[in-house]
C-alpha cells in the first residue's frame, strides 16, 4: 500500500470479516516489505500505535522492537498497562524507558503551552533516538499514521495553519532515517478500532478516549510541578473510575481533569487549607473541530467532587467546565 490516497473503491472496514481480510493483506505486505529485517516502533499505548504493534507482532513477531517512553506525563497506571498487555500478554520485544526526570527537568519553569509542547515533542524524539542508536540492525520505522494525519499534512502543505502543534516521531535525526512502515495510513479511526478488536486487543483499549501526545503536561497548566502533576494524575484516575462505574465512559468522547496554577482558600479539619481547584471537562464531538458539553448527572458530579477533595492531596475545590468548542478548545492549553 504505497499510495497515500485512499481509493474510492476501498470499502469501509466495519465488520470482523472485512478487518480479517485487511489484516491478512497487511501481514503479507509487511512481510514482503520487511523480509528478515528489524522494525522499530514507538509504542505509546494509544489506539493507533497499539494496533500497529499488534499487527506487526502478528506479521513478524520479535523482529518488531517496541520502545515505550514514559515521559512522566502519563495517566495513572498507563505505562504499567502497556507492559502488561504487550510484553506479558503478547510476548512483544518491548523496551521500557522511564524518562520522567529528563522531561520534568526540561519543563521546570516553562509555562507557555506551545513551548511545553515543543519541548515534549523534541525530547520525545531525543529519548527515542538514544534508544534507537543502542539497537543494531534496525532498517524500518513503523508509525501509527492514519488517514486523517495524511489529510492534515496535505492541508498544511497547502498553507493552512494548525491551531496547536501535535507531535509524532516523524522528525528523527539524519543518522536515523529509516524506511517507514505505515500499515494504517489509509484507515479512518473507526476502522482502526475494528481492526484492533479483530487483532484481539481489549475493547476498553481499542475504544479508549483520545489522549494528547504531551499527555498530562497540557492539563497541568502553566509551569509543571511534581506535586500538582501527581494531584492531577490521582484526580484524573478518580474521574475515569467514576465515569466507568456510572456508565458515562461509553457516552462521552473525552473527559479529563485540568489543574490550573492557582490556589484558593478552603477548609479542612477545621483549619485553613489552601489548595488547587480540579476542573472537570467532558465533551462530545465528531471530529474534535467543535465540541459540545455533556450533561453529567448532579449525583455523579457530587460523588466525584467528594472523592477528589477527600482523596487527593492538595485539591480543595472541583469545578465543571461548561464551555463548548468554540469558544474553548477541548484542552485548556
Ligand atoms: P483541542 O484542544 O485543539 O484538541 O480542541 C482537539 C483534540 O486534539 C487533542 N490534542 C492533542 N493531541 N497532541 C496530540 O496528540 C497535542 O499536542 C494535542 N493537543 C490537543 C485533544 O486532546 C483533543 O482530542
Amino acid at each position: 500500500m504505497q499510495n497515500n490516497i485512499r481509493p474510492d473503491s476501498m470499502a469501509r472496514i466495519n465488520s470482523k470479516a472485512l478487518a480479517d481480510a485487511f489484516i491478512a493483506e497487511q501481514v503479507n505486505e509487511i512481510r514482503a516489505q520487511v523480509g528478515d529485517k528489524k522494525v522499530l516502533l514507538a509504542l505509546s499505548g494509544g489506539v493507533d500505535s497499539s494496533v500497529v504493534a499488534a499487527l506487526l507482532i502478528k506479521a513478524i513477531g520479535k523482529q518488531l522492537v517496541c520502545v515505550h517512553v514514559n515521559h512522566g506525563l502519563m495517566r495513572k497506571d498507563e505505562s504499567e498497562n502497556v507492559i502488561k498487555l504487550f510484553k506479558d500478554g503478547m510476548d512483544a520485544n518491548l523496551i521500557y524507558v522511564d524518562a520522567t526526570d529528563r522531561f520534568l527537568g526540561l519543563l521546570a519553569d516553562v509555562s507557555d503551552p506551545e513551548s511545553k509542547r515543543k519541548i515534549i515533542g523534541a525530547e520525545f524524539i531525543n529519548v527515542f533516538a538514544d534508544e534507537a542508536r543502542k539497537l543494531e540492525g534496525i532498517e524500518f520505522l513503523a508509525q501509527g499514521t492514519i488517514y486523517p494525519d495524511i489529510l492534515e499534512s496535505i492541508k498544511q502543505a497547502e498553507g493552512k495553519k494548525a491551531v496547536k502543534s501535535h507531535h509524532n516521531v516523524g522528525g528523527l535525526p539524519e543518522d536515523l532515517q529509516f524506511e517507514l512502515v505505515e500499515p494504517l495510513k489509509l484507515l479512518f479511526k473507526d476502522e482502526v478500532r475494528v481492526v484492533g478488536e479483530a487483532l484481539g486487543l481489549p475493547h476498553a483499549m481499542v475504544y479508549r478516549q483520545p489522549f494528547p501526545g504531551p499527555g498530562l503536561g497540557v492539563r497541568c497548566l502553566g509551569a509543571i510541578t511534581r506535586d500538582r502533576l501527581n494531584a492531577l494524575r490521582e484526580a484524573d484516575a478518580i474521574l475515569r473510575e467514576e465515569f466507568d462505574i456510572n456508565g458515562l465512559a461509553e457516552k462521552v468522547w473525552q473527559y479529563f481533569v485540568v489543574i490550573p496554577d492557582i490556589k484558593s482558600v478552603g477548609v479542612k479539619d477545621e483549619s485553613r487549607y489552601e489548595g488547587w481547584p480540579a476542573i472537570i471537562r467532558a465533551v462530545n464531538t465528531v471530529d474534535a473541530m467543535s465540541a459540545t458539553i455533556e450533561e453529567i448527572p448532579y449525583a455523579v458530579l457530587h460523588k466525584i467532587t467528594a472523592r477528589i477533595t477527600n482523596e487527593v492531596e492538595g485539591i480543595n475545590r472541583v469545578l465543571y467546565d461548561l464551555t463548548p468548542k468554540p469558544s474553548g478548545t477541548i484542552e485548556w492549553e
